[in-house]
């Protein structure tokens, strides 16, 4: 595999440069031909597959990196699987040891590829999601619906105890307003029907009509405060908008293929605020203002409101709750919010806050702020009155998958299923495929597409890798890989647990979305270039194993990305 390659490299290196090893790199990737399909651009005869800048030492040792390289190339030991080092330039190149390098196709065909125990006994809560009751799933959400589904993925690979958490916005004054609006105009029927478009539109109907009658906003407040006091008959119709709501929201995970071990709302610490609000004045960390508010006040950033006025509580109120909550009954390792980044403020504060009142260790809470998704057409998921729906989004993505298999295979089996898959593959490859903090744009054309950088194209590799792998067996070989193409790939393949645990690591999953498009451009270079079934023994097997390889590798990795692989398409 190539990380013990890499260790091997490390190894000889710290024996002669122990202070500088770690200065080692990996060549650039082969560069593809502008304009054609999959031919690469080989990298310069001699790179190897690790090198060794000498340029640090030259500075320490004030000689050229050249020389440098030349005597530590000959001092430097080979062993398997290293199979020579080469003084090239400033550089000191490790070569692999194809041979003993050749066996990896079997471990990279496991169950367990990709995966390890560097999480072992730790605990981390992964919240993502978090939509609002009685209002539609935007884009927002459906953005850290599909990254933190994979970050979750990604640690779960990695042996780390995951708890995944959807902290459902269904608390809040805005319950006073609906529970008003909707006594005063709603319709059964509608709600029945179509229950998250009825609130939507008695709410917006409040606002309205609030704009002309005060009394309304003070109706509203009175509503919220019963609700709070517990008040039988709003509490149930509160409860209804809630299970309603979540019935539609639980309609869109299953066809992400999303879900949660905890769905723990906003309302689950409801009965814990009042302790919280009166824990932070006696710590002296709140203040009570004069008209009754209490704020929490940090000296290098904007105050926090923690109750209004009228003694209702708010979103932050409620955070504070949640986070002391989750840190007594998880004892977490990692609190992991993926949230847009229109709340990194709101994540400042919270932290600091819990930090001074002793609820949580404020280095093991880490927001990880979303992007925001555009469409062409210049519409954006944030700005108000022009907000991108989830459910619009993914209904685009199924025609347009239909359309495509359509053209492409007609008659497949399950064809439903197949449209389904394609659809949640290019909308997730889309949120998935550049870091995950950088706004994204749907390019139809380009988010359901065969070809390119997209969903589709890994499934539609793997489906390839699959009709191969149908149609023959390997034989018991030793298996031994010769040509360009299958070298680059089998090295690609021997990738992916580094790919997978830097992903983990850094929350960053875009790491491993690159790397599977890497590994899909080397597989189809390598079908192009080389003959599989039609190749002799002892080649055509060593080439279905490297294709039974191939396949798992890139099944592997489309799980951590909550990707579904497809047989045929
Ligand atoms: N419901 C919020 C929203 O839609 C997101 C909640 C984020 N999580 C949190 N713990 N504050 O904006």
């Amino acid at each position: 595999m190539f990380s013990e390659f890499r260790e091997a490299v490390l190894e000889t290196l710290k024996k002669e440069v122990p202070a500088r090893a770690e200065d080692l790199v990996e060549p650039p990737e082969p560069k593809r031909f502008r304009g054609s399909g999959t031919s690469f651009r080989e990298p310069p005869e001699g790179m190897g597959e690790l090198g060794y800048p000498c340029f640090g030492l030259a500075k320490e040792q004030k000689k050229s990196p050249a020389d440098i390289a030349k005597t530590l190339a000959v001092r430097l030991k080979t062993k398997t699987p290293i199979s020579e080092v080469r003084a090239v330039g400033p550089y000191v190149n490790f070569f692999v040891d194809w041979n003993a390098f050749a066996s990896s196709v079997k471990q990279a065909s496991s169950k367990t590829w990709g995966s390890s125990s560097v999480g072992k006994n730790k605990t981390v809560i992964v919240e993502y999601s978090s939509p609002n009751v009685a209002k539609p799933m935007h884009a927002g959400h459906l953005m850290t619906t599909v990254v933190g589904d994979s970050i979750y993925r990604l640690l779960r690979a990695q042996g780390y105890k995951t708890v995944r958490i959807n902290h459902i916005g269904d608390w809040g004054t805005q319950f006073g307003k609906l529970v008003v609006a909707y006594e005063k105009w709603g319709d059964e029927a509608a709600l029945k029907k179509n229950p998250i478009k009825e609130l939507v539109r008695v709410y917006v109907r409040f606002h309205e009509e609030a704009e002309r009658n005060d009394a309304l906003e003070e109706d509203a407040r009175k509503a919220f405060a019963l609700l709070e006091k517990g008040d039988k008959k709003l509490r149930a119709t509160w409860k209804r908008f809630v299970e309603l709501s979540l019935e539609e929201f639980k309609r869109t995970y299953a066809e992400l293929g999303v879900d949660f071990d905890a769905w723990t709302g906003e309302s689950f610490y409801e009965e814990m605020l009042g302790d919280v609000i009166e824990d932070a004045l006696k710590k002296r960390i709140a203040e009570e203002e004069a008209d009754g508010s209490v704020v929490i006040k940090f000296g290098d950033l904007p105050p926090m409101l923690i109750r209004k006025s009228d003694g209702s509580s708010l979103y932050a109120t409620r955070d504070l709750a949640t986070l002391r909550y989750r840190a007594a009954h998880y004892k977490f390792n990692k609190c992991v919010y993926v949230v847009g980044a229109q709340q990194t403020l709101h994540f400042q504060q919270l932290f600091a806050a819990v930090s001074r009142l002793g609820y949580a260790d404020p280095q093991k809470c880490v927001h990880v702020p979303t992007g925001y998704i555009n469409l062409p057409g210049g519409a954006m998921s944030t700005r108000k009155g022009t907000a991108i729906l989830a459910d619009e989004i993914l209904e685009e993505a199924k025609r347009r998958a239909a359309n495509v298999i359509e053209e492409k295979n007609p008659t497949i089996k399950n064809k439903n299923a197949v449209v389904n898959k394609v659809a949640m593959g290019a909308v997730k490859y889309t949120n998935l495929a550049q870091h995950r903090g950088k706004d994204v744009t749907f390019e139809w054309d380009k988010v359901v597409n065969l070809r390119g950088n997209s969903g589709p194209y890994l499934q539609y590799t793997y489906a390839r890798a699959s009709s191969i792998l149908r149609e023959g067996k390997a034989k018991k070989v030793k298996p031994k890989y010769e040509d360009a193409n299958e070298r680059r790939l089998l090295l690609k393949i021997s990738k992916l647990p580094d790919a997978a645990e830097a992903a983990a690591l850094n929350l960053t999953p875009h790491v491993v979305a690159v790397y599977l498009h890497e590994l899909a451009e080397l597989f189809n270079s390598f079908y192009e270039n080389c003959h599989v079934l039609k190749e002799k023994e002892p080649v055509r097997s060593s080439r279905l194993l490297l294709v039974g390889a191939f396949r798992n590798t890139m099944g592997r990795g489309l799980e951590l990305l909550g990707i579904e692989p497809l047989e045929e398409m």
